[in-house]
């Protein structure tokens, strides 16, 4: 599995995300596409991306019933993204019907409890007793035995999940946002680690956004991380 770096490109238009992605000439970064982007310029930014030359995470994070998922796969299928995902807290058949809907055409991950879900949450909205890591090592458990190839998650579970799957020897990758540099603005996530923290922790994919999308010199920030996570 090939360890990459994925630009969100938390844009809301056509025109935003295309303008920055002409800043990159050598090089052609592997990009997510998510709901702010999809919703207001549907498949055709997909394929546009995609024409261009660039892999997409396309990440939508469903969450219905399996056979509306099943449905839904097949579209996005259609559009020849590398990478899409699912919430794990639609269940086994969901993730199953998904894996069917997608024909093994991208790598489909499932997303195990947001980073926005705090413990409080969990124990008193959602009244789920367990602990957040016991809840998200069961997602992950569940996510590998409907056939998914990974997760997201923050790096600092990225850890303990990869030794789970290590020592049943699963191949089962992990994609982590909340990243950082060590010397640039924590903006509103609050678990960040950097891009070589992420490396030494396990991560396969890092998801970064503002660290590239914000700074001067975007160009140079992407490549800061390629070389921090990377080489
Ligand atoms: O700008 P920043 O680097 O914080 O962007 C991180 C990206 O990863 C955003 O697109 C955000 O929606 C996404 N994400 C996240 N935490 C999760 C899941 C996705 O930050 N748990």
């Amino acid at each position: 599995m090939g360890k990459d770096v994925i630009i969100a490109c938390d844009f809301g238009s056509k025109q935003a995300t295309l303008e920055f992605l002409d800043k990159f000439t050598d090089v052609k970064p592997f990009v997510k596409i998510g709901m702010e982007l999809y919703f207001a310029e549907g498949p055709d930014i997909v394929r546009e991306i995609k024409a261009r030359g660039h892999k997409i995470f396309l990440d939508l994070k469903m969450h219905d019933i399996p056979n509306t998922v099943k449905k839904a796969m097949r579209s996005i299928a259609s559009l020849g993204v590398d990478m899409t995902n699912v919430h794990a807290g639609g269940g086994i058949a969901m993730m199953q019907a998904a894996m069917e809907g997608l024909e093994g055409k991208a790598i489909l991950i499932a997303v195990t409890q947001l980073t926005s879900t705090n413990a409080d949450t969990l124990k008193n909205e959602l009244l789920i007793d367990k602990s957040m890591n016991e809840t998200i090592m069961q997602y992950a458990i569940n996510t590998s035995k409907a056939g998914l190839g990974g997760v997201v998650c923050s790096p600092l579970e990225s850890e303990m999940i990869h030794s789970h799957f290590a020592k049943n020897n699963i191949p089962f990758i992990t994609v982590t946002p909340g990243i950082r540099f060590a010397d640039s603005s924590k903006d509103d996530q609050s678990r960040i680690t950097t891009p070589a923290k992420a490396k030494e922790m396990g991560s396969d994919y890092i998801v970064v956004g503002r660290p590239i999308t914000q700074a001067e010199d975007p160009v140079a920030a992407y490549k800061r991380c390629v070389a921090e996570f990377i080489d």
